[in-house]
């Protein structure tokens, strides 16, 4: 039972006091343990066990959504994982998804498990557990313990479960998800796995609702003042059988740690209830949160029932004010402030969707080093933890919806969305939907626009609420009943004329752009597929940096845009297909080297002084030719030189770039740039360089967390023999790593690359079946204990036999309550047995088995659609084994099902690593082990002086998770 109650009285006596006890606990104090169930998870790829989607009955799936069943030789993996990018690349495949065998044409790659045990001690017995998947892709299939408890479809939504009634405490548990990446949801790049973070919580009957903390700083007229009123909404769950008052106390902490204010209310939750509690307080003087100055406050949320602390949780917030005037476009903080956007999927290079913390945060620096000051998460709603790191280090968010509707499914996901992500500071603007092409301005978009706007505003007041609109001057449909008018391209004289005519409506550029480049490269190869980096090539809808960006600049209330897109991502290869795989669409590369359209916007979207040149000065077989060269600059104006020789001096018209058609001969091009006052304010050159003769690794931090998930983003660079990147090297490196660091993934940026981004251990394993079988009914001991009938010895060259090919496995045993056993023989060679394991895969024991290896008793089942599995390995020996199996047919006809597998697993083989450069460059990514020290990384290629980078591994806090 859900209910909306409980407004109650302000800070009561008895229950106030009892929460003034509460100050902030320590995570071991805390009665909620919020516990990372990211490490060592068991993965197999492959959809072999399809019957555990046939769900007869609860608390039985079958192969690995069994309880029993043995994953001991699966792969480990740690998440977020995405096995898409471990699959190679096929001309076959969907190629708007980066040409990944993935997908319905590919069905042995795209369904995978993972299975995860995990102990619960008995002091836990009476705390709920809450198993949480912040994002799968896609379809999953979540088994506790082998019953089911949750199927979610799709790939971008958190979803969660309360599974106390399933697990066992003081013992040990399973979890077991089946992800089916068969189907897309986008057109780009999409991943496969569990690609986010998973969590188990375990709280008091009475606590916290999931995502149940609201806290909504507000100014009169939403422009800031003196003093910001805190509101604070507490949804409180009581899971007891009987009515509870809580007692909700908020203390606010200031950015250094001040205790500020305490304030508390309580309220009455009936029995199995779920109550808000709304809260509110004063803050005097407080400091402002932008992009400019992430400064973060703290809520701290106490609960406490009859006097005794039940739930405690902390929440960052932020104090600043959104909103969006039709005149002035959006406004942070009562000011105008222009939005230098990128829209952005969740892919980088060498992880693909997997992205882990500390590369998110990666990310959202390389976007910051060019301006950019607002990501759009498109098209889905994003990682939590990406909004974490737009929190700390200021970046605005429009966070955007997958799919647009009003059906409660969709509705139920839009509210997850927005409590989830409303108490970011970062996130700035709520986006119901991208391009709705076909029903985007029919009555029925403007109702479903309509009901998803009305809901983000019932739970979060002050957010405007956007929709990415491909269309120009068109006020129909969703465009008529949307808050803030989006513009998805279609800049120029309609957009002035929409405003005319709607001038009460603001405006946002949604996505624009769309221009084509590949890093390093100056003229158009259709073959390799990849585009020049000047700013000249653009899809048919879409325009160059310059163009969209000068209309922009000269027009406040359009608020500024997201460009399409800040980084490169796999898919989406425009204006190419095979065997381009990646698109071009990136300021930055896939791996964050920036292009030199990035400082384009450098030059407009900041403060510091710009000069940048392109192209490269590699050009031998150009010489005497002319090549175009263009300077992106802030400067007044700039002047180019060719080996000393100047090439004249030009002005720098704003928001634009200046031109030179040069005749090429090798030496330094350089250009200055001058101020008002004609005084040089900025010098650059590009050289021409010598062959590549070493590597350069640079790592972005020198010491990292040994935590398990921290990571260092190396640049592999080929320098010449006076230090200088070679901007055309292409040697293929390889890198080996010692120490407290693994490597997860490699990148260089080329679009048409189908070098592995990742490179797993390969274990061989060969299946061996055994299908001829000896069979005799005889009495068998419901238990462990053998019988002569079991022995190696045994002769049973009398009995019946039964081969699983010509019998089809049908039943043996016609009569009720009535035992039988089953003999088989399995040969091995010692080299089968040097491997890491055998185990055997029985498929299925009509009703009942005892199984028996070499006379030995493995273990039991009793349901006959189980699927039994063991680890034999040390009970076998070199030549002849038995295996016996006695069955007990308790009900109709029964007995074994003679189709028996023996899987003999061999060793796994290290990999080695490697990636080609692509224009000199190469990126490396190394996530730290649990092992504090250090790490060496060495990056070697023919022909080249390689390179060792040592990374220091810190003893940290690793945050808590489950063993
Ligand atoms: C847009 C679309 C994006 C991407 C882009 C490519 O219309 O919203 O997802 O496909 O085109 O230019």
């Amino acid at each position: 039972m859900k209910m909306k109650i409980v407004i109650v009285r302000r800070a009561l006596f008895a229950g106030a006091c009892a929460a003034w006890l509460a100050t902030q606990l320590s995570a071991a104090d805390s009665p909620r343990q919020h516990l990372s169930l990211d490490a060592n998870w068991k993965f197999h790829l492959g959809d072999d066990w399809p019957d555990a989607l046939h769900l007869e009955n609860s608390g039985t799936g079958s192969g690995p959504a069994a309880e029993r069943f043995s994953d001991s030789y699966w792969r480990v993996v740690n998440l977020p994982h995405d096995w898409a990018v471990e699959l190679p690349f096929d001309s076959a495949a969907d190629g708007s998804h980066g040409f990944k065998t993935l997908g319905q044409k590919f069905p042995t790659n795209s369904v995978a498990w993972y299975r995860r045990a995990f102990e619960l001690p008995k002091e836990d017995e009476g705390k709920r557990i809450w198993l949480t998947f912040d994002g799968v892709f896609r379809d999953a299939t979540v088994w506790i313990n082998g019953w089911c408890v949750r199927h979610h479809e799709g790939g971008y939504y958190p979803f969660r479960e309360d599974i106390t009634d399933v697990v066992q405490f003081s013992g040990k548990n399973t979890i077991a998800v089946r992800v089916d990446a068969t189907k897309v949801e986008g057109w780009f790049y999409e991943g496969a796995g569990i690609y986010r973070h998973v969590w188990l919580d375990k709280t008091a009957a009475v606590a916290i609702a999931p995502d149940g903390i609201s806290v909504c700083p507000k100014f009169v007229h939403n422009v800031p003042g003196q003093a910001a009123e805190i509101q604070v909404e507490a949804s409180v769950l009581n899971t007891l059988t009987n009515a509870a008052t809580a007692v909700v106390d908020c203390e606010i902490i200031s950015p250094e740690g001040k205790a500020l204010k305490r304030f508390a209310e309580s309220g009455k939750l009936p029995r199995k209830s779920q109550g808000t509690i709304k809260l509110e307080s004063r803050l005097s003087s407080p400091v402002l949160w932008s992009p400019e100055s992430p400064i973060l406050y703290k809520l701290v949320t106490t609960v406490s029932v009859a006097g005794e602390i039940v739930d405690q949780k902390e929440t960052l917030f932020g104090i600043r004010t959104v909103g969006f005037d039709p005149t002035n476009g959006f406004l942070l903080n009562g000011k105008h402030y222009e939005l230098y956007g990128t829209c952005n999927h969740q892919d980088h290079a060498g992880v693909g969707a997997a992205i882990p913390d500390a590369l998110q945060e990666f990310r959202v620096e390389k976007l910051k080093e060019f301006g950019c000051n607002a990501i759009r998460t498109s098209h889905n709603p994003p990682t939590p933890e990406l909004l974490d790191v737009c929190d700390r280090l200021g970046m605005l968010v429009l966070d955007e919806s997958r799919l647009m509707g009003g059906d409660s499914e969709n509705m139920k996901k839009w509210d997850d969305q927005i409590r989830r992500d409303r108490n970011h500071p970062s996130v700035a603007i709520w986006c119901i939907a991208n391009e709705q092409f076909m029903v985007q301005d029919t009555p029925q978009a403007a109702n479903v626009a309509r009901a998803m706007q009305d809901y983000a505003k019932h739970l979060d007041p002050l957010r405007p609420v956007t929709y990415a609109a491909p269309e120009d001057n068109v006020f129909r449909g969703i465009n008529s009943v949307i808050e803030v008018r989006g513009w998805n391209y279609h800049y120029g004289p309609q957009m002035d004329k929409y405003h005319a005519e709607h001038p009460n409506q603001p405006n946002v550029g949604t996505e624009q752009a769309s221009v084509v480049s590949t890093r390093g490269i100056y003229e158009n190869d259709n073959k390799r597929g990849y585009v020049t980096a000047y700013d000249v090539l653009r899809s048919g809808w879409s325009t160059t940096a310059e163009g969209w960006w000068s209309f922009f600049a000269d027009r406040p209330w359009l608020s500024g845009a997201f460009v399409w897109t800040g980084f490169d991502y796999r898919g989406e290869p425009t204006p190419y297909w095979w065997p381009c795989i990646s698109s071009h669409f990136g300021i930055l590369d896939t791996c964050g080297f920036p292009k030199d359209i990035s400082y384009y916007y450098q030059s407009w979207w900041m403060t510091n002084t710009v000069l940048h040149l392109l192209p490269h000065w590699n050009w031998p077989e150009k010489k005497g030719q002319e090549i175009h060269v263009d300077a992106y600059s802030n400067c007044k104006q700039v002047e180019l030189f060719l080996n000393g020789a100047s090439l004249g001096k030009q002005a720098m018209k704003p928001n634009s770039k200046s031109s030179w058609q040069v005749k090429y001969a090798p030496g330094t091009l350089s250009a200055k740039g001058f101020d008002d006052a004609g005084k040089v304010i900025a010098e650059t050159k590009v050289e021409t360089t010598g062959e590549a003769t070493q590597i350069q690794l640079t790592p972005d931090r020198g010491t990292i967390n040994a935590d398990g998930e921290d990571v260092a983003v190396f640049s592999v660079a080929a320098l010449d023999a006076q230090g200088r990147l070679v901007p055309v090297a292409q040697n293929r490196i390889s890198f080996s790593i010692q120490g407290g660091g693994k490597i997860i993934g490699v990148g260089n940026g080329d679009p048409s690359c189908h070098e592995p981004d990742t490179f797993v251990p390969n274990v061989p394993a060969r299946n061996v079946a055994i299908d001829d079988w000896r069979w005799q009914l005889a009495k068998v001991p419901h238990s462990s204990d053998t019988v002569p009938e079991y022995a190696n010895e045994f002769d049973d060259s009398s009995w019946k036999a039964l081969n699983a090919k010509t019998s089809g496995g049908g039943p043996t045993i016609q009569t009720e309550n009535t035992t039988a056993i089953y003999r088989a023989h399995l040969t091995l060679t010692e080299e089968d047995l040097n491997g890491s394991g055998v185990q055997i895969c029985f498929s299925g024991c009509d009703d009942e088995g005892w199984y028996f290896v070499n006379n030995q008793f493995i273990g039991e089942s009793h349901d006959w659609q189980a699927q039994p599995m063991f680890d034999i390995k040390k009970l076998l020996h070199a030549g002849d084994n038995v295996i016996a199996v006695g069955v007990n047919n308790a009900v109709g006809q029964g007995g074994l099902n003679p189709s028996v597998n023996v899987k003999i697993i061999g060793n796994a083989c290290a990999p080695a690593w490697s990636r080609s450069l692509f224009n000199g460059l190469a990126q490396i990514i190394v996530q730290s082990t649990r092992e504090a020290g250090e790490f060496k990384l060495t990056a070697g290629a023919d022909g080249l002086a390689p390179a060792t980078t040592v990374v220091r591994t810190q003893p940290g806090a690793p945050r808590p998770s489950v063993p």
